[in-house]
């Protein structure tokens, strides 16, 4: 009789071992170039109260509107907690009440996963990985440039640079912004009837999404609407151009999209993303901006910000599409037994070899010698370490290198010597 199985969530992936090596090289991609920025890592909890996204993110986005995680919580006061969909407010909410952000800059990283409730899809999930920086207290533009040469850093490091377009945009000061809804609203008020449901429904939340729709009918009305830029102050241009002059010599590639808005409500002046054609519909792998007035929503002073966020698993995705970043076999060496007596000397010698720097896997399984070797071979492996009682009582392993050449017999004191000198 069959008992009840259990499966993962949908949207939420098990990640198993044969995927996990190429993750773990991506983090640590990432992880290097966060720490030779010298950006320090933040650990946040995956629950906080609803109102910190909703005020922070923005009541009227798709994020807080329809793919929070809420629940009560089960203290008496049940307040409404979240999931978190992101955690750039959570960032913001930390170093506040840590009084971090009074009269001083901070530079941040967090990786971790969030979730959303979103239509899972190749490439959009449930629960998903995101790796992010946060910058508080600098207003200039060398802080977008840093953020964005900090991410061109680690796509080149996993090879996927050159499949991604850098899209850049600015949205102008808090002011132009309002300007812009209302000619925005005014315009779409006129062609209303031509809207999709959707869009219709944004003009009283979210009109600036409207821009985003891909229905055609409001595409076609959107090519008459108002343009960003042409609202956009002289002091957000000037920002926005001297930006653009450091990534020219940084040597960053990019595209001006002034379509650009972003789904997150808290951006200000610069937002971008980097997108590729590699990933079909799901292909931003990394997103972020300027977001000057976010503290302030919070309860704190007016603190300027600025982040992105990369997305790990598209960016897994994407470095399988372009073949890059093979991590390799999950061992340099296997030790093969078939004595069990010899037991004890196996671990002796799979640990010498792991003091000589390499990455040693004890075979255990059990088996024949002949079957033990074809699982080691199989492994990847690049030597055989062969133990045996002779070996045990001669304090001697047999070193076989799997990928052609003799077998040769050592003594252990002079495995890690051997080793290395192959
Ligand atoms: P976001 O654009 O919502 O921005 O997410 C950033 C990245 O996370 C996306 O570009 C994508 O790669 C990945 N991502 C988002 N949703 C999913 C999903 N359902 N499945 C898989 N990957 C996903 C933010 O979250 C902002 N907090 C970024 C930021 C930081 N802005 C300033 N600082």
């Amino acid at each position: 009789m069959s008992g009840t199985t259990y499966k993962s969530v949908r949207g939420m992936r098990d990640l198993l071992p044969d995927v996990t090596a190429r993750w773990l090289a991506l983090e640590r991609a990432a992880v290097d170039a966060l720490g030779a920025y010298g950006y320090g890592e933040i650990r946040l909890p995956l629950l906080e109260e609803t109102a910190l996204f909703s005020r922070g993110v923005g009541e009227a986005t798709d994020i807080v509107e329809k793919e929070m995680y809420t629940f009560a919580s089960r203290d008496k006061d049940a307040t409404s907690l979240t999931l978190r969909p992101e955690a750039t407010a959570s960032c913001a909410r930390a170093l506040l009440q840590h009084g971090l952000l009074h009269n001083q800059a901070q530079k941040v990283w967090y990786r971790g996963p969030m979730f959303r409730y979103e239509r899972p899809q190749k490439g959009r999930y449930r629960q998903f990985e995101q790796i992010g920086a946060e910058v508080f207290g600098i207003a200039g533009p060398m802080v977008e440039a840093e953020l964005i040469g900090l991410c061109a850093d680690v796509f080149a490091e996993i090879g996927v640079l050159e499949s991604l377009t850098l899209e850049l945009n600015t949205l102008g000061s808090g002011a132009a912004r309002v300007a812009y809804r209302e000619a925005l609203t005014g315009y779409l008020g006129e062609h209303f009837d031509a809207l999709d449901g959707d869009s219709q429904r944004r003009m009283t939340t979210n009109p600036l999404r409207i821009l985003d729709s891909k229905v055609p009918t409001t595409q076609e009305v959107l090519t008459g609407a108002p343009r960003l830029p042409d609202f956009v102050d002289e002091e957000a241009k000037a920002h926005f151009a001297q930006l653009c002059s450091m990534l020219d010599s940084l040597g960053v590639a990019y595209t001006l999209n002034p379509g650009l808005v972003r789904g997150l409500d808290y951006y200000t002046h610069t937002v971008f993303e980097w997108t590729t054609s590699a990933l079909g519909a799901q292909g931003t792998v990394c997103g972020g901006g300027r977001y000057d007035g976010l503290v302030a929503l919070l309860g704190g002073r007016a603190t300027p910000g600025a982040g992105f966020a990369m997305g790990v698993d598209r960016l897994v995705l994407l470095q399988e599409a372009c073949q890059a970043g093979d991590p390799g076999p999950a061992c340099d060496a296997v030790v093969v037994c078939a004595d069990a007596a010899a037991s004890g000397y196996a671990l002796r010698v799979a640990r010498a070899a792991r003091d000589a720097g390499l990455r040693v896997r004890n075979d255990q399984a059990g088996g024949k010698l002949k079957t033990q070797m074809k699982r080691a071979d199989a492994s990847g492996a690049t030597y055989a370490l062969i133990v045996g009682g002779d070996e045990a009582a001669s304090e001697t392993v047999g070193i076989k290198p799997l990928r052609g050449g003799e077998q040769r017999e050592v003594a252990l004191t002079a495995l890690a010597e051997t080793l290395t000198a192959f």
